[in-house]
Parts: structure tokens; sequence; C-alpha cells
């Protein structure tokens, strides 16, 4: 049986996320960052991004290796408040398929229901392509929302359209 456990991420964490998301993005067709994009400053800022309000949760295998990682960043426009974005999840390529995703977003989302000030909705941007995320998504609870198309240009100038979605918390 796969062991992990799902633990809020900490400042001693961010090498070990830096790389997973590097390992991660060598596959093309999942995160939209190029490995050379991602960058320590880069996790730095996303790190900070989801202590400020949001959410960065972690996942660790029995080894103590990190196998999945999960952030999401709260609004800041009063407005919007009650929204976290700018979801990024990365699960290890050795470890995909094997319920680290779908923890790590029953975690966040168990988190968002218990969060103070209280959040309303979540929401992520999938490419239209990524059929599986998208699969994995709705099972989740979250809604096809909206199409922007040609959003995202690859290196060789395919285009690919952007599917919204978004979950409303009750
Ligand atoms: C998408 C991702 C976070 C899902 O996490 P996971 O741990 O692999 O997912 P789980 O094992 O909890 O759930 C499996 C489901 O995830 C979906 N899935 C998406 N990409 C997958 C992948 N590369 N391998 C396996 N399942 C994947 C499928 O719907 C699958 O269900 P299925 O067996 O019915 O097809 C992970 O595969 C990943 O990091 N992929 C690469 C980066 C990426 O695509 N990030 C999301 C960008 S929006």
């Amino acid at each position: 049986m796969d062991q992990f456990v799902v633990r809020p991420a900490t400042a001693r964490d961010a090498a070990a996320i830096l790389a997973l998301h590097r390992r991660v993005a060598e596959t093309p067709g999942g995160l939209a960052r190029q490995p050379e994009e991602i960058t320590a400053d880069y996790v730095a800022h996303a790190m900070a991004a989801a202590a400020d309000g949001g959410l960065n949760l972690v996942a660790v295998a029995s080894d103590g290796a990190l196998c999945g990682e999960i952030h999401v960043e709260r609004m800041k426009v009063a407005l919007f408040a009650h929204v976290l974005t700018e979801l990024t999840v990365a699960v290890d390529p050795g470890w995909q398929g094997r319920g680290v995703g779908s923890a790590l977003f029953r975690a966040l989302i168990a988190g968002a229901r218990q969060a103070a000030p209280p959040v309303g909705r979540i929401e992520l941007w999938t490419g239209a392509d990524n059929l599986g995320a998208q699969r994995l998504y709705e099972r989740l609870g979250f809604r096809i929302e909206g199409r922007m198309p040609g959003r995202g240009r690859h290196p060789d100038g395919r285009l690919e359209d952007d599917i919204v979605m978004g979950m409303l918390l009750d």
C-alpha cells in the first residue's frame, strides 16, 4: 500500500518543493511552467503568497521524500477576498496515479472550509488537453466554468485553450 502523509508546508520544505516542481515540469502537458522557469524565487513567492491567507500542503513518503505539493493564494481585493486562486499542484512522476493528488486536494478543501476569514470559492485553470487533471478535479467537486481560447502558447507555437474550473464552498 502507498504510504504518505499530508501536512502543511514549512520554510524548510522550499528546496524539496523546488526540486519536485522541476522534476514534474520535465514532462510537458502538466505544469504551465518550463523547468527553467521554476526558480528559488518562484517557490519563495508562491510560499509567501500561500502563507498570506492561502494554503500550502505537502505529501511526504514514508522514506521522508516529498512526493507532492499544492498551493493556493487568497485574492487581496475585498470583493474577492473569499476566493482562493492561482492554484498549483504537482505530484512526483513516480507517485502519479497513486492517490497523492486527491489526498492533497481533499486536505486543501478541508483547510479552506476551516479558514478565517471564510473561503467561499476555490478556482483553478488547466490546459484543455490535460483531460486527466480535469477528470480528477470534477471528481473532487470542481465544475468547468469556461474556456479561454488560445491562452497557452507552447514553445513550438501550438496554441492550447485554458479551462476555468471552480468550486463554491457552502
Ligand atoms: C494531476 C496530478 C496533480 C494528479 O495527482 P495524482 O496523484 O496523479 O492523482 P490521483 O492518483 O489522486 O488521482 C488519479 C487521477 O488523476 C488524474 N490524473 C491526471 N494526471 C495524471 C497522471 N499523470 N497520472 C495519473 N493520473 C492522473 C486522472 O483523472 C486519474 O484518475 P483516473 O485513473 O480515473 O484516470 C498529477 O498527476 C500531476 O502532478 N501531474 C503533472 C502536473 C499537472 O498536470 N499538474 C496539474 C496542472 S493543472
